[in-house]
């Protein structure tokens, strides 16, 4: 089967993933209006491509916070890569270091964060947290996690309760038993993610700021509201996101939504996106309007699931391709040159 796009590696691990970790992997809340909206809202937006602009040399490298990446994609935090291929977060880790991207690894992964830097030493990553009732557990992570080289701390904040998704309810979905959530073991038993604290509010954020030297990227915003707040507790970046539909359905598309936080941030800080990006120039529209770098979610499990290591890296290869050439279609030999005068939103 040859593999040319996103959807070809979608439409294998369909075929080929268990049906209970499929079903977990593609989930949405209820009616997963959001997550379909995340891909839909792209196609309402129509490019303004520029022509005659010299696109022999192209430079696809940006920077995340100061550290160089060969393009503006990155690997979206996602628990339970094993489910995906035996090896996990390793393959992971290594993919994304073979591409010079940033991962973020889950506070739900099933391999240990040493494990996972120890994959790839010396790979780009952050690391997502979820505050645990149990704050001790959650500081000892932060901790762990600084000392082991990540260079960022991604704080989620869209999940004080886990969304109702309707598959994972029907099929009792829970991690089969020689798996683990390793790095709250002992901490906690498998899967109990109702541990998390939904008490969680702004002012945590000074606490997690008492904890670690490390920036802290805030993960779940969608209005100038709380990009206003993210901004006044003074973290370093914001990555707008909706969970990829699986948390409140009926909210905005994520590249609704970063039209906005770009315009209440006004560059105050970097601001990211995850949600629906499926092609290069899914890519060009969100940076277009004003995102520093996109991160994807599902594509990476796909990868994953069709041969691991390698089969991320060739999900992240033909990205990079497809963002290349869209960028040169488009008339933008360099990221610098990437604009709001790129696109328009499409009257349909
Ligand atoms: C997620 N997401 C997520 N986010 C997070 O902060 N911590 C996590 O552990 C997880 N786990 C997770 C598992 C699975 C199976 C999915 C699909 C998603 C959300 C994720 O980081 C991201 O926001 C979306 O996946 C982006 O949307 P796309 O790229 O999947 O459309």
């Amino acid at each position: 089967m040859a593999m040319v796009c996103l959807s070809d590696f979608e439409a294998y691990a369909k075929k080929y993933l268990p049906k209970i970790a499929w079903d977990f992997f593609a989930a949405g809340a209820d009616e997963c209006s959001t997550r379909d909206e995340n891909i839909l809202a792209y196609k309402r937006i129509c490019f303004r491509p520029r022509m005659l602009r010299d696109v022999s040399m192209m430079d696809t490298r940006t920077k995340l916070l100061g550290t160089e990446i060969s393009f503006p994609v990155g690997i979206a935090p996602t628990g339970f890569h094993q489910l995906a291929w035996p090896d996990g977060e390793k393959s992971t880790a290594r993919a994304a270091n073979a591409m010079n991207i940033c991962y973020i690894a889950s506070t739900y992964s099933t391999c240990t964060l040493e494990e996972i830097s120890a994959a790839a030493p010396s790979g780009f990553r952050w690391f997502q947290l979820y505050i645990h009732r149990n704050r001790a557990v959650s500081q000892q992570l932060v901790q762990r996690a600084e000392s082991l080289g990540f260079q960022g701390l991604v704080l989620t904040a869209d999940l004080p309760y886990t969304g109702k998704r309707r598959d994972d309810v029907r099929n009792g979905f829970r991690l089969p038993p020689h798996m683990k959530l390793k790095n709250l073991e002992g901490a906690f038993e498998v899967c109990k993610i109702i541990s998390l604290d939904p008490s969680v509010t702004w002012n945590d954020i000074y606490w997690l700021q008492s904890l670690t030297h490390l920036p802290i990227i805030i993960k779940g915003i969608l209005t100038k509201e709380d990009a206003e707040l993210a901004v006044k507790h003074r973290v370093q970046g914001i990555i707008v996101s909706n969970h990829g539909g699986r948390q409140l359905d009926g909210g905005p598309a994520t590249i609704d939504a970063l039209v906005e936080v770009v315009e209440a941030v006004q560059g105050r800080v970097e601001v990211y996106l995850d949600g629906g990006i499926r092609k290069g120039s899914d890519v060009l529209k969100a940076l277009a309007l004003g995102a520093k770098c996109v991160f994807i979610g599902r594509p990476a499990l796909w990868g994953l699931a069709y041969k691991g290591e390698e089969g991320l890296q060739d999900v992240l290869r033909i990205l990079h391709d497809e963002f290349r050439l869209s960028m040169a279609l488009a008339g933008c030999a360099s990221i610098s040159e990437i604009g709001r005068h790129l696109v328009q939103f499409s009257k349909l």
